[in-house]
Formats: C-alpha cells, structure tokens, sequence
C-alpha cells in the first residue's frame, strides 16, 4: 500500500422537523427516548449539510472540520458513531489507483472530515440532525458498510437523537424500541416525498440568537422533574402516533394540522412543567401561533399547521402553494419587514 494516496466520499443530507416531538431520553449513552417520534424530511436544497469523508495512510489522527472550523472529536457522541461505523467498516478495494484497504485496516488507518451546513448558523437553526446522519452516511459509503438506512439510523442515533430521522426523505418514524441495547431503537421511512407534494413549509427566524438550553440538557431535566412528561410518553404519544400516520398516509391536512399543532403545544408545556421551567418560545412565537389559530379557525378548516422546537422559531406547513402564499402576505402584514430589507431573498 502506497503511502500517498487519499480516498474521499461525499454525501448531503437534509435537516428534518418533528410533527411529534421526541423529547426525554430513557438512556442517555445510547440515546433512547421515552416515545416514538415522526417528522418531515426538508428539502435538501434548502437546509441541508454536506460532509466530505477522507481516508490515508498519511493522516495522524482522525480530525474534523465544521464550517471551515476544526472542531473536537473527542466527546462521546462522536467517538460512539465513528466506532460503530468503524466495526462495520468492509474491504474497499480501487482498482485503477492500486488503493486496497482490508477490513482490519481501518482500526488503524485515520480519517478527515469536512462539513458545511448550506444555511446560516447564526439563523438559530443549525441542528445536529442533518450533520450527524451525513457524516455516518458518509462513513458508510467510503468503507463500503453494507447495512440499510434503518440500521446506520441507530447509529446516528447515538449521535444525536433526531438524526436518526435524516437518513430518509419525506414522512420519517423513529420507534422508540424496548431493548436495552437499543438494537430496535431506529427510523423507518413512512412515505416518501413524493406522497404528499402539495405541502409547503415556512421556516420563520424569530429570533437568530443561540438557545438558553440546549435540547440534551433540557430533556434531561424534563425527565427528571416534569410529571407531564411521563403522561405524555405514556398515553398521549402513543395515541396520537396512530392517528398521525393516518394523517399522513390519506393526506388528511386537517387531522395533520390539528396533531401537529397539539403536540409542538404540548412539548412546550412539557417544557413549562419542567423545573427550573424552559420558555424556549417568547412573545413573537406566541403572536404567530394566535394569527394562525385565529386563520384557521375563520376558513373553517386548517391553513397551516405550526410547530416550534428548542427555540422561538415557527415551523410553518401551509397545505398547498396558495395557503403558503397567502401565509407570508400575512406574516409580512404582522411583521412588516425594515425598509431596507431585500424583499426578493
Ligand atoms: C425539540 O436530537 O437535538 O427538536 O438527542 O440530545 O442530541 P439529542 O437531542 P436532539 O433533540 C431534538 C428535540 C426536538 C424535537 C425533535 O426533533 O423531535
């Protein structure tokens, strides 16, 4: 094996919105929730991260980049993924570069990695969902893994929860699992994004400012101290999980928008019953919710559906393109934009 030789894979890999929430884990190291989760996979176009895999014989240690930014791989996290992909790592042979790589190679051999989000991090919506699922994607594809979706979903589970739902397009399951080696904790495609195409969604940047409390932190305190949380996981979540896919499977917007909007709600309040209680949504994010609930109501029928996650930011699913355009007139009536502001971006 010739010393000078690098061999790279890229992949790209969208974020994605839960429309039921996963919050509170039951095991911290292997992450696994306390109820199952469904979101919608973005558009990669849109908000997505592209990871660039490097391997050789040349390379010291394994390093990583964010943004153009060297970053630490020593916490947990990271070592979790990069060991698990490690194990399932295969002989990757390059016949016209004379490039072979036995599967016991790769305990030794160190790697690069170079990550970019295509959307401003300072917008308050960087999330570790798309970059953990890229950067195992990635690993799998440049040493050769075998395994399908659903199983290297497990492993970006344990780099952050909700990347576990980024390894495929459209409307994504995370079933919690019962085994404590959290082998049958992993996502599931339930449609694709092709099914249900007249749906649009809206991201509205309340505010840009890094959270209080990040997600980890604050589930765990749920967790530890909020009633309500074990209520919902136990026989909200459940229920509601059922008719959500009923939602989704018949393209039924009503039902859809009234569970999504019931679940962001009760996360929130979750989040309130949580001592020292989290107010990850202010006054803007509750404006938004009223205008809409008010819409709503006055159609007769849902419009839109909103959710929030671990911050003030409103996730918008408008039912189709004319309620998604109608949408921004009104966000731009109640939130009239700066006169300076460059209304065509
Ligand atoms: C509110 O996946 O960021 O967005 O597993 O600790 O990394 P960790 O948490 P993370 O939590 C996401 C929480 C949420 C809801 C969701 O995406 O389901």
């Amino acid at each position: 094996m010739g010393e000078k030789w690098v061999l790279m894979k890229t992949a790209q890999t969208p974020t994605n919105i839960a429309v039921i929430k996963y919050w509170g884990k039951r095991d911290e190291t292997l992450i696994l929730p306390v109820n199952d989760s469904i979101s919608v996979t973005l558009d990669p176009a849109h908000l997505c991260t592209t990871t660039t895999v490097a391997v050789s014989p040349a390379f010291q240690q394994d390093r990583m980049w964010l943004n153009g930014k060297e970053i630490s791989l020593s916490g947990g996290r990271y070592q979790n993924c990069l060991r698990e992909i490690r194990t399932r790592a295969r002989e990757v042979e390059d016949k016209e570069r004379g490039i072979k790589i036995e599967k016991k190679d790769w305990e030794k051999l160190h790697l690069h990695i170079a990550s970019y989000n295509n959307f401003p991090t300072a917008a308050g919506l960087a999330s570790s969902a798309a970059g953990f699922a890229c950067l195992v994607f990635a690993l799998a594809k440049l040493m050769n893994v075998s395994e399908d979706e659903s199983q290297l979903s497990a492993i970006a589970r344990q780099g952050s929860g909700s990347a576990c739902r980024s390894l495929f397009g459209g409307f994504v399951k995370w079933i919690m699992g019962k085994e404590d080696d959290g082998s049958d904790s992993l996502a599931v495609q339930l449609v694709d994004e092709k099914h249900w195409e007249d749906l649009f969604i809206i991201i509205a940047v309340v505010s840009s400012r890094q959270k209080e409390t990040s997600s980890t932190s604050g589930m765990r305190e749920s967790v530890e101290t909020s009633s309500l949380l074990q209520h919902r996981a136990k026989e909200v979540v459940p229920k509601r999980t059922i008719k959500m896919e009923e939602a989704i499977q018949n393209r039924d917007f009503a039902s859809f928008a009234k569970l999504a909007c019931a679940d962001s709600n009760q996360f929130h309040a979750v989040c309130l019953d949580t001592l020292p209680p989290i107010f990850y949504m202010n006054d803007t994010s509750h404006r938004i919710i009223s205008y809409v609930e008010k819409w709503n109501r006055s159609e007769g029928t849902p419009q839109v559906a909103y959710t929030f996650d671990a911050g003030p930011n409103a996730v918008l699913i408008a039912r189709d393109r004319k309620a998604a355009a109608q949408l921004i007139q009104r966000l731009l009536f109640y939130f009239p934009p700066k006169s300076d502001t460059d209304l065509d971006r």
